[in-house]
């Protein structure tokens, strides 16, 4: 098996798999039981000042093919004693000496935040995770992803933590934001030591169409909840990739957001991460799923011959570039595989309605369509809307067209500079009508 073992922000971890702050850290009973099953790390369930939840607090979106793509919760931070949990903290730490066990704090006056850092790292905490993310309830009263999203408090608050802080400090973003980078930025000039993102995304999860009250209904009245699980998982790649490339920041990341199994996890990694944390999908599944991702992250870096997670960190980030650094000149076009197809016409349908008319209906009655290669830009749409594998294939146009970006024809002022200009690209392609 490969090393999977990490130093994140000085932290040592198993495996780079942590369970996020949530109900499945709620309690030394359940943290123990995900150690024992194989997780890494874990981010105690935010600590801080008294809070009483609703009931009910959960709703989610069922995509059809698997409950539960999307999730949303409208529940405070930690509703149980301070003092309840630093001591199952203490109790996690002596019969879990080698799993990092991160406290998750919520505070308000400088005062309160000095004194519960001490708390936390006397109980044995390993490292302290600043919620400036919850969207909900806690941002009403001055907390959470209100200071996410004002970079002047979120520094302010950051520096007080490390006035008093021996162990690692993690600052946790809200997704709830324009640009990502500048909170980001803001926690690295505070002085913290990595951050992690994303917390839940604001949203209303639908309405109860019968009874006029959108979910989760609370005696017959709802309010926005904190999106996550796998649907918030792109925003989440995206925002990680934003942290990771800015060179104002710097700082390790762990990531959170939709991940469910090593794939996913590798995919963050790929993006500049060193530790990934998981809730959403431990509240669906439970602590076992960790033993396919452990098996999974193991067999790819042996395949790829990654002897650790860090020499594979950020590998993604090379080939992800701003949209002007695109080379133009490069063109697929579909194929349709006539074998495969069962002639169900959705792509006929999406092309011809919603995307470049580059589908023909079959010929002589036959309800299998043929590609206009003339018309087809490569968009993907008819490959993605197929119900059958490895029926639609996008397939490289070959031509002996050097590499071109937007950015190098703009420097040769070969670009189109009116709307109806013979050099925008769209022209060239026939419409109908
Ligand atoms: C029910 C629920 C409660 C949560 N409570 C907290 C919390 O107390 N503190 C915190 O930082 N994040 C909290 N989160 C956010 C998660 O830690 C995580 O950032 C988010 O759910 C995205 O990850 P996921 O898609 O794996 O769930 C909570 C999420 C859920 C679903």
């Amino acid at each position: 098996m490969a090393d999977l073992s990490v130093t994140f922000a000085g932290i040592r971890s198993p495996n780079p798999f942590w369970l996020a702050s949530g109900p499945p850290t709620n309690s030394a009973y359940q943290v123990m039981k995900a150690f024992e099953a194989g997780w890494g790390g874990a981010v105690w369930k935010t600590m801080g000042l008294p809070v009483v939840n609703t009931s009910s607090r959960y709703a989610a979106i069922d995509s059809g093919a698997a409950k539960m793509t999307g999730f949303t919760n409208i529940e405070l931070i930690s509703d149980r004693p301070l003092s309840h949990n630093l001591r199952e903290i203490e109790e996690v730490k002596k019969r879990f000496p080698d799993n990092p066990v991160i406290a998750s704090l919520m505070l308000d006056t400088k005062e309160e935040w000095q004194q519960v850092v001490r708390d936390a790292e006397n109980a044995g905490a390993d490292g302290l995770e600043l919620n400036f993310g919850c969207p909900h309830g806690m941002c009403e009263r001055g907390m959470g992803s209100v200071v996410g999203q004002e970079p002047e408090l979120l520094r302010l608050i950051v520096s007080w933590v490390m006035e008093t802080a021996k162990k690692p400090v993690i600052v946790k973003l809200t997704p709830n934001i324009t640009d990502i980078t500048e909170p980001a930025i803001a926690a690295k000039e505070g002085g913290c030591n990595a951050i992690s993102l994303i917390n839940t995304i604001q949203s209303l999860m639908g309405v109860d169409i019968e009874k006029f009250v959108p979910y989760p209904v609370v005696d017959g009245k709802s309010t926005n909840g904190g999106y996550c699980g796998p649907a918030v998982k792109p925003v989440a790649l995206n925002m990680v990739r934003n942290v990771s490339q800015s060179p104002f920041v710097g700082l390790p990341v762990s990531a959170i957001g939709g991940i469910a199994d090593w794939r996913d996890a590798v995919e963050f990694i790929l993006l500049g991460a060193t530790t990934v944390q998981v809730c959403t999908a431990v509240m669906h599944y439970g602590f076992g799923i960790i033993r396919e991702m452990t098996s999974g992250l193991s067999d790819y870096m042996d395949e790829k011959g990654f002897d650790s997670v860090s020499s594979f960190s950020g590998k993604a980030l090379l080939n992800t570039v701003a949209w002007e650094d695109l080379n133009l000149n490069y063109e697929v076009v579909a194929k349709i595989d006539r074998k495969k197809c069962i002639g169900c016409m959705i792509c006929y349908a999406a092309c011809e309605d919603g995307a470049h008319q580059a589908i023909g209906i079959g010929k002589n009655g036959s309800r299998i369509p043929h590609i206009i290669e003339e018309n087809c830009v490569g968009c993907n749409l008819c490959s993605l809307v197929c119900p059958v594998e490895g029926c639609i294939m996008m397939v490289e146009r070959k031509d002996d067209q050097a590499p071109e970006t937007w950015k190098e024809r703009t420097a040769k002022g070969n670009v189109p500079k009116t709307f109806d200009d013979p050099l925008a690209g769209g022209l060239k392609h026939r419409t109908k009508y």
